[in-house]
């Protein structure tokens, strides 16, 4: 069909509201870790959608899997169950430490229903006095009014009027910090178990399980956000088996879903009792076509070769990069675990990540930044080595650019 508009960058500006900028690329097809735009030009993808597209574009998994059950049932809404989310309910369940699933759209919508389920639970079991959160400065936890407020970054949650109560601070890595807030009336600490968009930052081993001993102390549930660091991204299925802590609470999305919206709470039977029938809810929660596609990504990349995987791709990146360092020195470190991955800028390149980006979108590559002067990278948990290479000389060239 041919439309009496033209479908390009420009339209973006007359017709969506304007809370993003987007690049001028348009992308129309993607194929494993290649994308194509409109002009046909092709490009690598190492921002994998942020962290999204865990097993790349197009997977035939995923597409066998979305066209088998989109040929069967979209949508029922919860006053139905159906196949697919029992079977993904199943398969987490029996993969993690998890008893009870619940799954809604999206990353903040997970983390939503998690702070609610812990709220629900303290003024259950402890009472009204039991309703301090706890969370960490930089963390991300999503775009609603909750999580945006538990998120530590005022400027996404300021100039919205008032805020949702009884949230407080600590600093990443900071035992003490942490220590200084908690008390008998903490219903709940949520964390991510390696801050992304915060910049890349990994906790120590003392602090993470600093911050769950302190939790038992004073009866908090510890929430662990695995939106970005779950499905596989740093190496395990979901980044606590790595680290000897276990969360009462655990959000999943992005990856889980291969690039189809679907999050997912994860909890135990005791606590998710405190979600009685009616308390909460989602229309779309559970519908058939993302679990479908969930499910395909869970088997797809729970397995040891792809997990390894993960390890061994991890190091291509890290190895590459410090070799593009060697030659143009514009980073002060490589960092983060798996595939996510950030190179922080030296002093030279303060606050430049976008130009990076940018630099390096000219040249064939797809990037991503976290904060103003870590390039992140964030692509397939499939990617080939070939495909890592190849995107890893594009990149040096946008980095020989910026140098110059
Ligand atoms: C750790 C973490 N939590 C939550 C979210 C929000 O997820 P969504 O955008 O799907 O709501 C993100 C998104 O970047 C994230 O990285």
């Amino acid at each position: 069909m041919s439309e009496h508009f033209s479908v390009d960058r420009e339209l973006f500006n007359e017709v969506m509201v304007p809370n993003y900028a987007p690049s001028a690329v348009i992308p129309v097809r993607g194929k494993g870790s290649r994308v194509w735009d409109q002009q046909d030009n092709e490009y690598i993808d190492f921002a994998g959608g942020i962290a999204v597209s865990a097993l790349g574009h197009c997977h035939p998994a995923l597409v066998g899997a979305l066209k088998e059950q989109g040929e069967k049932i979209w949508h029922l809404s919860n006053v139905l169950t159906n196949e697919p989310a029992l079977r993904l309910a199943k398969k987490l369940v029996d993969n993690t430490f998890a008893e009870k699933v619940y799954f809604c759209n999206s990353g903040a919508e997970a983390n939503e229903a998690a702070l609610k389920l812990a709220r629900r639970w303290a003024l259950e079991v402890h009472g009204e006095e039991k309703s301090q959160i706890i969370a960490f400065k930089q963390g991300f936890h999503g775009r609603t009014f909750f999580t945006v407020t538990v998120g530590g970054q005022a400027a996404y949650s300021d100039g919205f009027g008032p805020k949702p109560g009884n949230i407080d601070h600590a600093e990443y890595n900071n035992l003490d910090s942490l220590k200084a807030l908690i008390s008998d009336k903490t219903c709940a600490v949520m964390i991510e178990p390696l801050q992304g968009e915060g910049g890349i930052v990994a906790p120590t081993d003392e602090f993470i399980k600093g911050v769950r001993e302190l939790c038992n102390q004073h009866n908090a549930l510890l929430i662990f956000d695995e939106v970005q660091t779950g499905l596989g991204r740093l190496g395990s299925l979901y980044a606590y088996m790595d680290l000897g802590v276990t969360p009462d609470i655990l959000s999943s999305a992005k990856g889980l879903g291969g690039g189809f919206p679907i999050g997912a709470m994860l909890t135990t039977t005791d606590i998710a009792q405190h979600l009685k029938i009616g308390t909460h809810g989602s229309t779309y929660g559970g519908n058939p076509l993302a679990c479908a596609v969930g499910e395909a990504v869970l088997d797809t990349v729970n397995t040891p070769e792809v997990l390894a995987g993960v390890k061994a791709k991890s190091t291509l990146y890290v190895d590459g990069l410090n070799a593009i360092n060697a030659k143009y020195n514009v980073f002060s470190e490589i960092r983060g675990k798996g595939l996510l991955i950030g190179a922080v800028l030296n002093e030279n390149y303060q606050g430049k990540a976008k130009d990076f980006l940018n630099a390096a979108m000219a040249e064939g590559v797809m990037t991503l930044v976290a904060g103003a002067s870590i390039v992140r990278f964030a692509p397939s948990l499939v990617i080939s080595d070939d495909d890592i290479t190849e995107g890893l000389v594009r990149f040096e060239r946008a980095v020989a650019k910026m140098v110059k």
